[in-house]
């Protein structure tokens, strides 16, 4: 091909490649390296003017010359565009409506808590915290679970070391509170505990409870029966209708199992309450001699109640939770549903 053609092609291509150019800083200096560069084409077709016919180099010149020019112009309109595109990534448009920050919100089983401790407080009980991480005399053995006593399978522990494990019920509260405070003392207390089991859609390692006390003088089962009722109704709804199982618990003295008939049949029966129109929804009884006494209380003057009652189940069964896995997976997807 002879030069005078091949510098018709070099002109045409440039402006075939300068309309397809996605226009970036480094498309652009390579092809001004192509084009315009030491080594490039502009300056190879400058070289090969000496071997030009004579005839040639008039035209060759005027073509080459042109091209030039061209180039120079088009790299100079790419050059603006450049850093016009740098200027609008820095542009702020102060008009423009602004963005709300995602603001948190409770988690369920946080809002049945202070639900719960709300109905609780309005009847004078005070809120205590005590620590997760507990020893076996604040998690058993005040609590008359002496050594080696089968009650103490009742709850699979998370043990550290022979004498310190992770708390399995918030009861060890109640004494903590025993030794720290007088009678009356009327308190409760909200807490997360932990308990070795298998891990599956109805059970957890990490569960909640929130565990009630009243200690005074002549405090009595109709007192703590009377307590929860008026829990229950306030929490459930006033339709609910309380019924007490014996039971045994280390700690009460008697011990019961409360049901309340099932919010969501009514007492009907249904899949929740699996036909039989209740729901279990706490342990409680009148705090056991044994445990008063060792925390320093004297039983024959004081006497007093105790209760303990899982916030998740609860949770569960209000808004019809099915795996109780999902409350610790932190999942955007079903938290957002208790906004
Ligand atoms: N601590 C008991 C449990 O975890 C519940 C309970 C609390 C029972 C207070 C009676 C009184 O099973």
């Amino acid at each position: 091909m002879s030069l005078l053609l091949e510098a018709k092609n070099y002109r045409d291509n440039f402006r075939k490649e300068l309309a397809n150019l996605n226009i970036t800083k480094n498309s652009v200096e390579e092809l001004r390296i192509k084009y315009l560069g030491k080594k490039g084409i502009l300056n190879r077709l400058f070289q090969g003017f000496g071997s030009l016919q004579p005839e040639e180099r008039k035209e060759f010149g005027q073509i080459v010359n042109s091209f030039k020019n061209d180039l120079n112009v088009q790299f100079e309109v790419l050059q603006n565009k450049l850093s016009e595109q740098e200027v609008s990534k820095d542009f702020f448009d102060y008009s423009l409506p602004g963005k709300k920050p995602e603001t948190g919100y409770m988690h369920p089983i946080s809002q049945t808590m202070r639900e719960i401790s709300k109905i609780f407080r309005e009847m004078g009980f005070d809120i205590e915290y005590g620590p997760e991480v507990e020893t076996d005399y604040y998690n058993f053995q005040a609590l008359n679970f002496p050594d080696n006593h089968p009650a103490r399978d009742m709850q699979d522990t998370f043990f550290i070391n022979n004498d310190i494990l992770l708390r399995t019920h918030t009861s060890p509260i109640q004494v903590r509170t025993m030794q720290s405070q007088k009678p009356p003392i009327r308190i409760l207390a909200p807490g997360r505990v932990f308990r070795n089991e298998a891990i599956s859609a109805r059970s957890h390692c990490i569960f909640h409870q929130i565990e009630g006390l009243y200690i005074d003088e002549n405090v009595t089962f109709s007192e703590l029966k009377t307590t929860l009722d008026i829990f229950a109704k306030r929490y459930f709804g006033s339709k609910v209708k309380l019924r007490f199982r014996p039971s045994y618990f280390p700690f009460t003295e008697p011990s019961a199992e409360v049901d309340i008939t099932c919010f969501i049949c009514n007492g009907k029966g249904c899949n929740v309450c699996k036909k039989t129109g209740w729901l279990e929804i706490l342990g409680c009884g009148m705090v056991d001699p044994n445990v008063l006494e060792a925390s320093g209380i004297d039983s024959e003057k004081y006497s007093g109640y105790a209760f303990g009652m899982g916030p998740d189940r609860i949770t569960m069964l209000k808004y019809g939770i099915t795996d109780i896995r999902m409350f610790f997976e932190g999942d955007i997807r079903f938290l957002q549903q208790f906004k």
